[in-house]
């Protein structure tokens, strides 16, 4: 596969990377005492542990100038020390501080199964498939979205950045705007960030690896659509309305 066909089969899985539920995640129709579910499944699928998943993207990777890409995404995540200030899983935990919600929740939480089905399938295609699908699922699915394309050809729009007092959150359910630390930190770092990661996967995979890295990607998306499916459903919305 040459390196316009993987990037357009990977841009063509990140444009996918959209449920229908988030209208109504977005628009406040989750009611407050159900959002906690949302936060706690993203929290333990991949939010607590983004640097340790970003690490093992970096210890399979041969090549240097991936790694140094690979260790600044790490070392952002795990300490804050670039642009964030604090370490972005306890950045994320603002949101549920900033809504009063019970933080020992956040201690033990229980992976619904699709929830857990997702986390298996992060586990199993980061751990061991050599680095371009680590890559991949790390840094392009899971921080990446349906914009992406945008980050790669400049005719096409960006990621819109909304002020933050209309977040969501802000607006719906009262969060104190100093609790988006996190948004604010990703807005600040983000640009650089989804560029190097795309440099890195479509420069530096060989041609033998990138079937394999679009084939993860897949299961990764459909993993994902289930597991938000399911969290949809556990926060009172339906398919249907
Ligand atoms: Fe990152
Ligand atoms: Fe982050």
């Amino acid at each position: 596969m040459n390196r316009d066909a993987f990037s357009e089969a990977l841009l063509q899985i990140m444009e996918r990377k959209q449920h229908w539920a988030w209208p109504g995640f977005n628009s406040g129709e989750v009611s407050a005492d159900r959002l906690h579910v949302h936060l706690e499944q993203e929290y333990a699928t991949y939010v607590r542990d983004f640097p340790v998943l970003v690490g093992r993207a970096y210890v399979q990777c041969p090549i240097p100038a991936v790694r140094r890409e690979l260790a600044e995404n790490l070392y952002e995540e795990e300490t804050g020390g670039i642009a964030a200030g604090r370490p972005h899983p306890e950045l994320f935990l603002e949101y549920p501080r900033g809504l009063g919600m019970d933080l020992d929740r956040f201690e033990r939480i229980e992976l619904l199964p699709a929830a857990a089905a997702y986390r298996a399938t992060l586990d199993e295609l980061t751990i061991a498939r050599g680095w371009v699908v680590a890559a991949c699922v790390v840094t392009i699915f899971i921080e990446g979205t349906c914009h992406d394309r945008g980050e790669l050809d400049p005719s096409v729009s960006r990621r819109p950045a909304p002020p933050l007092e209309q977040h969501p959150l802000v607006v719906h359910y009262g969060l104190p705007l100093e609790s988006l630390a996190l948004t604010k930190a990703h807005r600040a770092v983000e640009g650089d960030h989804r560029a190097a990661a795309w440099r890195c996967v479509l420069d530096h995979s060989r041609e033998h690896a990138r079937a394999d890295a679009v084939e993860a990607m897949e299961r990764t998306l459909l993993a994902w659509l289930r597991y938000r499916d399911e969290v949809a459903q556990a926060c009172g919305l339906s398919s249907r309305s």
